[in-house]
């Protein structure tokens, strides 16, 4: 599955290239970013909200990543930095990049750091004040391009806790694998997270050991398993996690829980992980 995703996002990288290209072309010769400057200019100076922005570009020979102001009417953008980063892409930087897709808080691949904290740029509303807003990429994670993180050591840590169910006897496929509402009940505030990475990418642990901890996203996706009545490997999935830098590299900083666009709990999840070991 993670191969049958990168083939597609590798074909939408070409495809988006070559429309990208020709939508600049189109954009200059419409009179470009001066057409939208004045109509920035021509709007009343307390809907002017400012947006700073990361860039950089790996394709541009030793440039060394800045920081770009945008202005944006307010009163002519929907009310999230979502929106605000959408309308500067369609009408004045076309170059700007950044993931989305659902634009309400699903998909998870908007995760971004706001004013400071990482969050959903579709969850967070453009700020009243007048105060420019600052976005950058996710902290402490290669850049692929301004706001674009790579995410491959994400996905190879999830991958490496086996997030689907396991059982040691064959199960017949055509009868369901039933739980108790209560044995259902303790997924709850688990199987909600949409691995963003705001959680991981937050955690001054996860920062400096990121090539072998965990972190708190991919942590609380093995409790998920663990805790999974119908899954059959328990032991050996707390087995497997019972390592200095795997899971003892949290030291309940609790930044994580802090972030979570979806208010779950993170740190909680590993506490219970920790206990488990320990009982062991
Ligand atoms: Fe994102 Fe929250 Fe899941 Fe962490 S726990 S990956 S912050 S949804
Ligand atoms: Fe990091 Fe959260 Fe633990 S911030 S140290 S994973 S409690
Ligand atoms: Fe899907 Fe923001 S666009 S979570």
């Amino acid at each position: 599955m993670l191969a049958t995703t990168a083939a597609a996002a590798a074909s939408g990288s070409r495809r988006s290239a070559a429309a990208g290209a020709k939508a600049v072309a189109g954009w200059k010769a419409a009179g470009g970013a001066s057409r939208c400057k004045s109509a920035v200019a021509a709007a009343s100076s307390e809907s002017v909200k400012t947006f700073k922005i990361y860039r950089w570009d790996p394709n541009e020979k030793d440039q060394k990543p800045y920081m770009k102001t945008y202005p944006i009417d307010r009163d002519d953008c929907g009310p999230m930095v979502l929106d605000a980063l959408i309308k500067i892409k369609n009408e004045q930087d076309p170059t700007l990049t950044f993931r989305r897709s659902c634009r309400e808080g699903i998909c998870g691949s908007c995760a971004m750091n706001i004013n400071g904290k990482n969050t959903l740029a579709c969850l967070c509303a453009i700020e009243e004040d007048s105060a420019p807003m600052k976005i950058y990429p996710l902290p402490h994670m290669f850049v692929q391009k301004d706001l674009v993180p790579d995410m491959t050591n994400f996905y190879e840590q999830y991958k490496s806790i086996e997030p689907w169910l396991k059982t040691k006897k064959d199960k017949d496929p055509d009868v369901e694998h039933l739980q108790s509402i209560q044995d259902r009940k303790k997924l709850d505030g688990m199987y909600e997270c949409i691995l963003c990475a705001c959680c991981s990418t937050s955690c001054p642990s996860y920062w400096w050991n990121a090539d072998k901890y965990l972190g708190p996203a991919v942590l609380m996706q093995a409790y998920r398993w663990i805790d999974d009545s119908r899954d059959d490997y328990t032991k050996e999935r707390l087995e497997s996690l019972d390592d200095a830098f795997k899971l003892f590299r949290c030291h309940t900083i609790m930044n994580c829980t802090k972030t979570c666009p979806k208010h779950l709990n993170p740190g909680k999840a590993i506490a219970n992980i920790k206990k488990r070991v320990h009982a062991l």
